[in-house]
């Protein structure tokens, strides 16, 4: 599958759920002065997650673009980017947690869609602290949709709450997707998020919080989602790749870079300064080329 085929099927899913395709926006926010780029889907729309309407309605779905420094030690690896494409569908005050989680396993392993193999998706929820309960919720759905229980991790705050963009707004609860890009014959009966070849393809925010200022949280006025699907990542592990960098998006430029220095990316030595600059390569192009 190439990059645009995968693009086009997560947007004719959404619209078949009733969602606007909106377009991405500008990769430096309009307004947003906490934050220098664009970094992730929700983060242009934050205005009608805290309640604006949003002319287009409460369902909607993009691919945006987006540039994230927080990762930035991770780059070089074979799943983190600078500037990556997000993939999300949308829901302001409509839908909420059974419908994001049903949708997003129906795309993933329904053979109309994705055709992902279910047995190597594992998935993780919220866990639960002083700020938020544990998310029940999401995990009976999961648990309903046929995952089992050892490969639904209940992880904390680090891992399973997304936001704000910057340093106050909407933020919530995730659960994110992952899948064994391994061999298919020897995937793991539980899942454990240290282990590189589960990839964390998709991530679902319920976004029901406010951080404020002082650093606690309020419930918002409506109940969000904010989902995530990195367009490299997933179409990396479709076509059977564990590694980003020899996807059709990033093999041209490694190319170019095997040929300016004279050596090969197939080296272990030189795999990880080839995809840092790779990425940064890529950042800088897609970044001046909005
Ligand atoms: N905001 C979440 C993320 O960036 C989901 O879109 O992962």
């Amino acid at each position: 599958m190439t990059a645009n085929e995968l693009r086009q099927k997560y947007l004719d899913f959404f619209k078949t759920k009733e969602h606007a395709i909106i377009p991405s926006s500008p990769i430096v926010p309009e307004n947003d002065p906490t934050a220098l780029f664009i970094n992730s889907g929700m983060h242009p729309l934050v205005p009608y997650l805290m309640g604006e309407k949003h002319p287009k309605g409460t369902r909607l779905a993009n691919s945006q673009k987006c540039i994230r420094t927080i990762d930035i030690e991770e780059v070089g690896d074979t799943t983190h980017h600078t500037f990556f494409e997000m993939l999300g569908n949308w829901s302001l005050g409509d839908y909420f947690k059974k419908e994001a989680i049903r949708w997003s396993y129906e795309f993933l392993t329904s053979p109309d869609w994705l055709g992902l193999d279910p047995n190597r998706i594992a998935v993780s929820v919220f866990k639960g602290d002083e700020d938020a309960p544990f998310d029940q919720e999401a995990f009976d759905t999961w648990l309903k949709l046929g995952i089992p229980e050892a490969r639904i991790a209940k992880l904390g705050k680090e891992e399973n709450w997304w936001g704000p963009a910057g340093k106050t707004g909407p933020c919530g609860p995730d659960s994110e997707m992952f899948y064994w890009v391994g061999d298919p014959d020897k995937v793991p009966e539980s899942f454990n998020d240290d282990n590189d070849l589960w990839v964390e393809i998709w991530n679902d925010v319920f976004m029901e919080y406010n951080k404020k200022d002082d650093g606690s949280f309020e419930k918002l006025s409506q109940q969000n989602v904010d989902t995530g699907m990195g367009l490299i990542r997933v179409l990396a592990s479709i076509n059977g790749l564990d590694d980003n960098y020899e996807s059709e998006l990033f093999k041209p430029i490694i190319e170019e870079i095997e040929e300016l220095t004279n050596k090969k990316y197939s080296e272990e030595e030189n795999k990880r300064p080839m995809r840092i600059i790779a990425d940064h390569a890529n950042a800088c192009l897609l970044y001046t080329s909005d």
